[in-house]
């Protein structure tokens, strides 16, 4: 089972609450996301999300279940504010490296919250018995987001051209970026 410890983490401005995602937090995940779909360097629009509550919620729990898999939730108050997901694959030449996404609400960004996230994708990475490299996609445009990855030790490890095409018709690169927890073997 992919879980981690809870945590009250310091922040800007106050305190957040950072735990393993259960399945009832599917509408505070989902009102996130929509709330998200606003923003300019979302991949997906309003009207290709689901709002389908009982279809996350067994998503994220099965997610719990699966020890490959880390989903994360950062609290702010009584609302779900930031979101991690990690997932990696189960065969054994390819379980060594996984895949993130996160996402934090508009207002509170810029007070810690991303890097609480992903220090706890981690820590709990150091100490999984498989897991060894993770990685990233990240629009080249956004690169406030891209700062903050480099400073937490990811690099850029490949790009790909055009991947994403914009709300006003320009194409965007995909930077490609990772970061090995363990001393890399091989
Ligand atoms: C990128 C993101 C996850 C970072 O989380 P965060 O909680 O804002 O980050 P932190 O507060 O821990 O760190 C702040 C750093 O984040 C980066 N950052 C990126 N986008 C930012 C934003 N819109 N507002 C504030 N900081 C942002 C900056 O490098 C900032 O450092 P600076 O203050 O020196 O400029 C968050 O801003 C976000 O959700 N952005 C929109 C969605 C997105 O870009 N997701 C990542 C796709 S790969």
């Amino acid at each position: 089972m992919a879980n981690i410890e809870p945590a009250q983490v310091p922040v800007k401005g106050g305190t957040v609450a950072i735990r393993t995602a259960r399945g009832g937090d599917a509408v505070g995940v989902i009102a996130l996301n929509r709330h998200l779909t606003s923003w300019e360097f979302s991949l997906v629009e309003l009207d290709e999300t689901s709002g389908d509550v009982q279809e996350l919620a067994t998503e994220i729990e099965k997610a719990v279940s699966d020890p490959q898999h880390l989903r994360l939730v950062a609290i702010g108050g009584e609302s779900i504010v930031g979101t991690l997901d990690f997932a990696a694959p189960g065969k054994r030449r390819i379980r060594h490296r996984g895949r993130f996404g996160i996402a934090i609400a508009a207002e509170w960004r810029g007070r810690g919250i991303g890097t609480a996230l992903i220090n706890a994708m981690i820590s709990w990475a150091r100490g999984h018995p498989h897991i060894e490299k993770i990685r990233l996609g990240v629009l080249a445009k956004n690169t406030r987001a891209i700062a903050l990855y480099e400073r937490l030790g990811f690099a850029e490890e490949a790009r790909r051209a055009g991947e994403f095409v914009l709300g006003d018709g320009t194409y965007c690169d995909d930077v490609m970026m990772c970061m090995w927890v363990k001393p890399r073997g091989g």
